[in-house]
């Protein structure tokens, strides 16, 4: 694992957009995956910018993401597709039948065999990724086994109170979502994580520091071969070794 720490978020999203931007210039026909949540939009932002600045092109870039909340059609405000439209595909020259995102409406079962083919048929490049209070990535919540391909789940009560700001009150948070399986995430060529603030100290510590176990998702990271970590000093905050 390669970490990046940074002593303001502004100096952290210029950082890891510049990765990107050259990745794009370079490989223009990419596969990324993509994570919704706050901590990408930023990233995004500056993404749409560096496309209006002529700088990079997603004409030939193929985007997998990874969840989205079972029940919610691609039209809710707060489903994953519509999050994407809005911060980052709307913007940009992105051929729509180019991303993809997990059906949140059709049977989830058809949905999840669905996304596990469209995983194998489109090898994810570069995965960036946030990081959930309790460790989760996609919303692989603590204790799915690391062989875990994209599958349904129940939403542990802190995450939905954690994506309880999105909503108008918790009862209108899912309870079950679709994700991309840890064994998915760790077949990405490489990954990019990025977590800001103090609430993710606890969790980027447990990630880095912490004994590789299901009880900490992102735990398994530290046995990918190309983790890059993007963290504020906030996020950086209980790390033993800086
Ligand atoms: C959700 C998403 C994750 C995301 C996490 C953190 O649960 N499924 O992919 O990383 O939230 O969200 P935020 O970036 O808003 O802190």
């Amino acid at each position: 694992m390669k970490i990046n720490i940074f002593k303001t978020k502004e100096e952290l999203y210029k950082d890891v957009a510049n990765y990107y931007i050259n990745v794009l210039q370079k490989k223009p026909q990419i596969t990324l995956g993509l994570a919704t949540g706050s901590t990408p939009i930023s990233l995004y932002q500056k993404l749409i910018d560096a496309y209006k600045q002529k700088l990079i092109s997603f004409k030939s870039v193929t985007t997998v993401n990874l969840d989205e909340y079972i029940g919610l059609s691609s039209i809710h405000p707060q489903s994953y597709r519509a999050f994407m439209n809005q911060h980052l595909f709307n913007h940009v020259d992105i051929m729509m039948d180019q991303t993809y995102v997990p059906s949140g409406t059709i049977d989830p079962n058809d949905a999840a065999v669905q996304y596990q083919e469209l995983i194998k048929n489109h090898p994810v490049d570069i995965q960036l990724l946030g990081l959930g209070g309790n460790g989760h990535i996609g919303f692989n919540e603590p204790g799915t086994p690391f062989d875990s391909i994209t599958h349904i789940v129940k939403l542990a009560q802190e995450t939905r109170i954690d994506n309880q700001r999105f909503f108008k009150s918790i009862d209108e948070v899912p309870t079950h979502a679709i994700t991309m399986g840890i064994k998915e995430v760790m077949q990405a060529k490489e990954i990019i994580l990025i977590a800001t603030g103090l609430n993710k100290a606890d969790a980027v510590k447990a990630m880095i520091e912490g004994e590789v176990k299901p009880h900490v998702p992102a735990s398994i990271l530290q046995n990918h071969p190309q983790v890059i970590v993007y963290i504020d000093e906030d996020a950086a905050s209980k790390l033993r070794h800086k």
